[in-house]
């Protein structure tokens, strides 16, 4: 009897403790707002169009920078039209190793130079790396002198990253790195970046999932099959669906994939997506295409649309008034509370 009590006691202790942290989880945010602050197609004269792609994700209070652009001049000339402050960053997410989505790493760490970022793990990557000290054959005949580390290794060898001091933290695959928030890690098998790897963000809202792509040079394909493994309703797309140079059957092939086979609801295409694809995917998504030049301003949630769009169709005098004074502060802040109503 006595045992029986205590092993009651024991299941229902075990199952208290885990009560508070079920009742504790918040609810996924239904919406994230996307800012592109770089991209060679754009509305906006006073932004520098220039070939390459970052953004900025504001998400259940975080912000969140996707990959840099390709000149740091031109990446801090958008950003401070856009008023957006690369100083207040939660963290950064670098998709690859290209030069059009780093190459603004110079300015973003002139000004931010303890931000987290989050990078594919490379074997001798421009992000640094490393490997155990095991990986390379022992020839324990040779003398001390003629031996790498004279014989005794370090447990870990690492290796330098382009920008020494930079908080890399690399990612070697698909992770959770905060509640929500998704790190897919891919490797490109295709000709000219073989071996490239590359990260997508996916987060989960409580209308889908929101994926940014840097380039997918991996395939969209496999990046959106890998998302679908976390939630199989992909809300959104956007970023570099890398169809630049693709010919008409393989643009619509992509069109069918995502589409029918995948049944994404949204898209906003950019940087390498390509013209003619451009063309092709907004005659397949009608209203569900979502222009994402430079500068554009997302509101992704259970009806996506341009924030400036907004204020035609539906602010209230509430948002009205937050959007006119972020405006007349230049608080890129006002679009994330906006962002909450
Ligand atoms: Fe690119």
């Amino acid at each position: 009897m006595t045992i029986r009590f205590s092993l009651a006691l024991c299941a229902w202790s075990a199952l208290a403790a885990l009560l508070p942290i079920a009742r504790a989880a918040p609810p996924v945010p239904d919406e994230a707002v996307i800012t592109v602050i770089y991209d060679a197609f754009g509305q906006d004269a006073t932004l520098r169009k220039d070939w390459g792609y970052a953004a900025l994700i504001e998400y259940g209070g975080r912000r969140i920078l996707f990959d840099t652009g390709n000149d740091p001049a031109v990446l801090e000339h958008n950003a401070r039209t856009l008023k957006i402050d690369l100083g207040r960053l939660d963290f950064v997410v670098m998709s690859h190793r290209h030069g059009d989505h780093m190459g603004g790493l110079a300015h973003l760490l002139a000004i931010n130079p303890k931000v987290p970022i989050y990078a594919p793990k490379e074997g001798f990557g421009v992000y640094g790396a490393d490997l155990p000290g095991s990986f390379y054959r022992k020839d324990a005949t040779l003398p001390a002198e003629r031996r790498y580390y004279h014989g005794a290794p370090p447990a870990t060898l690492k290796f330098g990253a382009a920008w020494p001091g930079a908080d890399f933290r690399l990612i070697e695959e698909t992770t959770r790195i905060a509640p929500g928030i998704h790190l897919i890690a891919l490797v490109s098998d295709k000709a000219g970046t073989r071996e490239l790897r590359e990260l997508s963000l996916a987060l989960e809202t409580g209308n889908g999932l929101v994926l940014v792509v840097g380039c997918s040079h991996p395939g969209l394909d496999r990046i959106v099959a890998a998302a679908a493994a976390i939630d199989p309703r992909v809300h959104l797309i956007a970023g570099g669906f890398h169809h630049v140079t693709a010919d008409d059957a393989a643009i619509a092939a992509l069109g069918g994939l995502l589409h029918e086979q995948y049944r994404v609801a949204y898209l906003a295409p950019g940087h390498c997506t390509g013209e003619p694809t451009f063309s092709a995917l907004a005659r397949v998504y009608g209203e569900r295409y979502l222009y994402a030049g430079l500068g554009s301003r997302l509101r992704i949630g259970a009806d996506p649309a341009p924030l400036a769009a907004l204020g035609a169709r539906r602010l209230d005098a509430g948002d009205r008034l937050a959007y006119r004074s972020a405006l007349a502060t230049g608080d890129d802040h006002g679009h994330a509370h906006l962002a909450q109503h």
